[in-house]
């Protein structure tokens, strides 16, 4: 396997990291918020778990985007003309402009959840931007089966 063999394996799998952290992050976040519970250290715990995987998916993301991806030398060697191609305007733009405003709302969640005055602010704070990161990744993810370059659900091969 080449670097992009590996960034690619690496950033595939990383997204069900980021899935899982996400669920554990949010699912809690709501409850908590409804019944009016003290946000304890697990919460937290899991917060900073989300923030550090789409972090580690924004630099893999880079790298494939920057250094690997022939996609992308495709795309950068005729801009213009990969704006009127689907995919390759897909993974040029559409992709990394979420990713990385879903990457950013995780982030400003973060810090706005520790600066929170109440366990009610902080559960609010964490459901809008968290939900609003989460919303954009699940969004944004190139599942079978949808937008304009599916890919597996578990990469066991490279394309
Ligand atoms: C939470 C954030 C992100 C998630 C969950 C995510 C998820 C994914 C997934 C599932 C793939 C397909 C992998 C495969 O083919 O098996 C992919 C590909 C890719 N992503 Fe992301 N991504 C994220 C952020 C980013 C960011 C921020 C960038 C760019 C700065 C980026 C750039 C790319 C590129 C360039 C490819 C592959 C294009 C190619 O096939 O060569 N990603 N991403």
């Amino acid at each position: 396997m080449d670097g992009y063999g590996i960034t690619l394996f690496l950033h595939s799998w990383m997204r069900w990291a980021v899935v899982v952290t996400a669920l554990m992050t949010l699912v809690p976040s709501i409850v908590g918020w409804r019944n009016g519970a003290h946000w304890d250290d697990t919460k937290s715990k899991w917060a900073s778990w989300f923030v550090n995987t789409t972090s580690i998916q924004l630099v893999l993301g880079l790298l494939l985007y920057g250094v690997f991806s022939p996609v992308l030398q495709q795309a950068f060697a005729n801009f213009g003309g990969a704006m009127k191609d689907g995919v390759l305007r897909y993974w040029a733009v559409e992709h990394m402009t979420m990713m990385v405003i879903a990457v950013a709302f995780a982030h400003i969640g973060a810090a706005r959840v520790k600066k929170a005055a109440s366990d009610v602010a902080k559960h609010r704070v964490a459901v809008i931007f968290f939900g609003l990161a989460i919303l954009i990744i699940v969004a944004s993810i190139p599942w079978p089966g949808s937008g304009a370059d599916p890919r597996p659900l578990f990469r066991l091969a490279l394309p």
